[in-house]
């Protein structure tokens, strides 16, 4: 194929947009400052790149305006150190226009009956698409359906006349049509894949997924991204990026809820379900280690699977792995609760009237994150019960009300553990002193084996 005269236009565009990244003259726009957004801004700042921060909660921005963080993990020197780079935070989205790429980071949770909750991509899109320009490149990281960046993205853009003919392009070079891409935003999928408070793998080393919308979205977003991430890997299509997202959070859940229960089944067999875990786990290859707790939690493993089930049911396909996990996992606050009681009988104390002292609410270890937290869902449970329930947890001074919670409880020293009949491990924090835990409390129920290295007749393990 011989390149038109517009053909070379277009390689002279993208590779001027690729040296806009090289040089870091390219503008990055992340929407949306929370624990995705956040870091990733802070991550292109180290890296030298003017990034603006756009959300539409006016005290986050103005926080990060004045060098503050609201995130636990996140230094407010680091937020002041990217200022020196050029970060700022605004609510004004006709800024968008002024960004070369645009990263859109904001929740995708469930609506009541479990059905995907569009509202705040919709909303996202809508507002900026009217300040988007051609060379533009928009893409979306929050987690989804497969088909949500063509479905929502792409069509409101199209709206716009902003994306043209995109499903078409294509050629020899790879490169596109160039009289379409020339004109278009491009657009593409990329999946956010931290793993909140892992402090193993810095999040530069997770390999970021690029499914772009054509081929010249996916060169534009392999460059961005692989001027902060190691790897790169460049996807067929943002729909096989959006599923390859769901795929691993599905396989997590699944996994859990395999491992939560067995742990029932080790345990009414009077079996170390840690133990055989860890035993299962010298195999060099075949098995992958998953360890059961009170439930899931966090605003992933609990909700992704439904955006799949949601969305298979559109091309009648059945879920029945995701729903059977998702029941497996559900049932496990109760089955904490329930051990609770049963150990608090032998002890000689019935639930009602019972003072119980519930360690970690986030949900899980070292994160301040309260979003779909077992913890809460026990504590309800045994509020039901009629025991005095308190709570311990360092990074949430109080709990008040949520979106499937109503507690207003505020975090109780742990100066007194002797005083209440029971101490519930649900959050294994790594601050907590399980050797004084278990050597000042009368009973400790532990959801999460932390007190693995300890031996005690008033140790409970669920
Ligand atoms: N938290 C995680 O560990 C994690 C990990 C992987 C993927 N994800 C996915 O990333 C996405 C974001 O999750 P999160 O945990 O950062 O959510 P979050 O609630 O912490 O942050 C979202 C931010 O978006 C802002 N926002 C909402 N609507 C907006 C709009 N119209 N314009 C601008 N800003 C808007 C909110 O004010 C908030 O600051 C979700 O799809 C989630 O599933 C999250």
């Amino acid at each position: 194929m011989t390149p038109s005269n517009s053909a070379i236009a277009s390689v002279i565009e993208i590779e001027s947009w690729l040296e806009g990244v090289e040089q870091r003259t390219a503008r990055v726009g992340i929407i949306g400052l929370g624990y995705v957004g956040l870091p990733l801004a802070l991550l292109f700042s180290e890296e030298r790149f003017r990034v603006t921060g756009f959300d539409i909660d006016a005290e986050k921005v103005r926080s990060l305006n004045e060098g503050e963080s609201y995130i636990h993990r996140i230094e407010g020197d680091h937020v002041c150190a990217a200022q020196k780079s050029g970060f700022r935070a605004t609510s004004n989205f006709a800024e968008i226009a002024s960004m070369d790429a645009v990263l859109i980071c904001v929740p995708t949770p469930l609506h009541e009956d479990h059905t995907p909750d569009m509202s705040y991509v919709v909303a996202t899109i809508e507002g900026i698409a009217p300040y988007l320009r051609a060379g533009q490149l928009v893409v979306l990281e929050s987690t989804t359906y497969p088909g949500t960046t063509e479905e929502i993205i792409v069509a409101t853009i199209n709206r716009y006349g902003r994306v043209r003919n995109v499903s078409v392009l294509r050629d020899d070079a790879g490169l596109g049509e160039p009289e379409d891409d020339l004109d278009g935003v491009m657009v593409a999928f990329s999946p956010e894949r931290e793993d909140p408070g892992n402090m193993v793998t810095p999040r530069r080393d997770i390999p970021k997924l690029v499914g772009g919308f054509d081929a010249r979205a996916t060169a534009a977003a392999r460059a961005l991204y692989g001027s902060v991430f190691r790897t790169t890997v460049a996807m067929s299509t943002p729909a096989a990026a959006e599923m390859t997202k769901l795929l691993e959070n599905i396989y997590r859940c699944v996994n859990i809820a395999l491992v939560n229960e067995m742990k029932q089944i080790c345990q009414s067999m009077g079996v170390d379900i840690w133990e055989v875990i860890n035993a299962a786990a010298t195999k060099p290859f075949g098995f992958q280690a998953f360890y059961p707790g009170p439930g899931v939690g966090g605003h992933c493993i609990p909700v992704d699977p439904f955006y799949l089930s949601w969305k298979a049911k559109q091309f009648g396909c059945s879920t029945r792995f995701i729903e059977l996990a998702g029941e497996v996992n559900e049932s496990m606050p109760e089955y904490v609760a329930q051990t609770t009681v049963r150990a608090l009988e032998r002890n000689g104390t019935s639930l009602p009237g019972a003072k119980i002292l519930v360690l970690g609410v986030a949900y899980k270890a070292d994160v301040d994150d309260l979003r779909e937290s077992p913890a809460l869902t026990i504590i309800e449970m045994l509020q039901k019960g009629q025991a005095t329930v308190s709570y311990n947890d360092p990074y949430f001074p109080a709990v008040g009300h949520g979106r499937k919670y109503d507690l207003h409880l505020e975090s109780t020293s742990l100066d007194d553990l002797g005083s209440f009949d029971c101490v519930l491990i649900v959050t294994d924090h790594s601050v907590y002193d399980y050797e004084r835990i278990v050597r000042e409390s009368r009973l400790v129920i532990d959801s999460r084996n932390a007190t693995r290295s300890f031996e005690s007749s008033k140790i409970v393990r669920c």
